[in-house]
């Protein structure tokens, strides 16, 4: 037998193969590619063939063997793709898909950012500042200078072998940041994180946020003071809330005043909120002491203006009855996720 007619008629039959079932994949790889195929033998022939032709006859064995490899990979690519096919043509569609878990907002950004919401409306904007601050910008500049007695009114955090860096006790210390590095008018609500040296009750915390209010230009008066602070009680209280300031003292501020918004004592819960005098305390403020716009490189003689500081733990404490402040940093998912619609 001449092995270049069979190995011809080989290569043939393989471009003929008729390749239509996985199956008839699996048989063309047996008769041509497995370990006992058909072309092997004809490797075993090239002795018999005449040396000026075995390099063509090597080669067209060589062709055997990648045609059938070629014809072999095109196939099973194929039928895979085939397959992948079919599965996806399985996936039903109108089945519901696995539900997204949404976060919600935490009750402390929630009240933190009505709040935003609202003086934003007046024309401030936010000022943010760090935490870890230093004894001027938390103490000095806000005229409560080293030896000064209101110092004991916040028991302070210092970092470890410090007496100049401390856990800022007031976002007031904003007040600070803000004015010795701009000129007025400035008109800024800094909301923020504050600690102080506190025992941990159902009622205090030795962290705890609080919102700062600046408003530093030419004739700024109380009466401005007044009535920014009472369109801020009537957007979160409701549009007949009524206000009084009562005098007060904070060392950065003169004069100073406490902000009471009239809650009354129809309720129950009033009655509680509002240790049954129907006032409830919301926030204090002032104005700007001429000493503290001084330190901060802004002139008394030509500017004035009014600030306020106001807590945010104890009036989301009563907007949604929570009875422990603790529960605010304890990230409890049974407690957080029921805020969810409130946002
Ligand atoms: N810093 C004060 C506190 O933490 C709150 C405060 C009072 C801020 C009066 C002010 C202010 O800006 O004018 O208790």
């Amino acid at each position: 037998m001449d092995p270049f007619k069979t190995a011809k008629e080989i290569l043939e039959n393989i471009s003929n193969e008729v390749i239509d079932s996985p199956e008839l994949l699996e048989s063309f790889r047996m008769k041509y590619l497995a370990t006992k195929n058909i072309i092997k033998p004809l490797f075993g022939e090239m002795k018999d063939v005449p040396v000026e032709s075995r390099k063509e006859f090597g080669f067209l064995l060589n062709q055997l063997k990648q045609n059938a490899e070629e014809k072999y990979q095109q196939w099973k690519q194929y039928f895979e793709d085939q397959r992948k096919n079919d599965e996806q043509a399985q996936i039903d569609l109108s089945r519901p898909g696995d539900p997204i878990l949404l976060g919600s907002r935490h009750p402390i950004s929630i009240v933190t950012n009505r709040i935003i919401d609202i003086f934003v409306k007046l024309g401030f904007s936010v000022a943010e500042n760090r935490e870890v601050e230093d004894d001027w910008h938390n103490f000095t500049a806000m005229n409560t200078p080293q030896d000064h007695p209101a110092r004991d009114m916040q028991d302070t955090f210092y970092l470890l072998n410090s007496t100049e860096y401390l856990l800022r006790t007031h976002t007031s210390s904003v007040q600070a940041r803000v004015m010795s590095s701009q000129k007025p008018p400035i008109r800024i609500i800094a909301p923020g994180r504050v600690y102080r040296n506190e025992t941990i009750s159902a009622r205090s915390h030795a962290q705890f946020h609080q919102v700062e209010g600046l408003y530093v230009d030419k004739g700024v008066s109380f009466a401005d003071m007044k009535q920014t602070l009472l369109y801020f009680a009537q957007e979160v209280y409701g549009p007949d809330t009524k206000i009084r300031l009562r005098p007060s003292y904070f060392p950065f501020t003169e004069p100073s005043a406490e902000m009471d918004v009239w809650m009354g004592t129809e309720t129950e819960k009033n009655k509680r909120l509002t240790k049954g005098t129907g006032w409830l305390e919301v926030l204090g403020c002032g104005m700007v002491d001429p000493q503290v716009l001084a330190n901060c490189g802004i002139d008394p003689e030509v500017y004035t203006g009014f600030a306020f500081g106001i807590g945010i733990e104890r009036s989301a404490m009563q907007q949604f009855e929570v009875g422990d402040i603790r529960m605010f940093f304890e990230n409890d998912l049974r407690f957080l996720s029921q805020f969810k619609s409130a946002f």
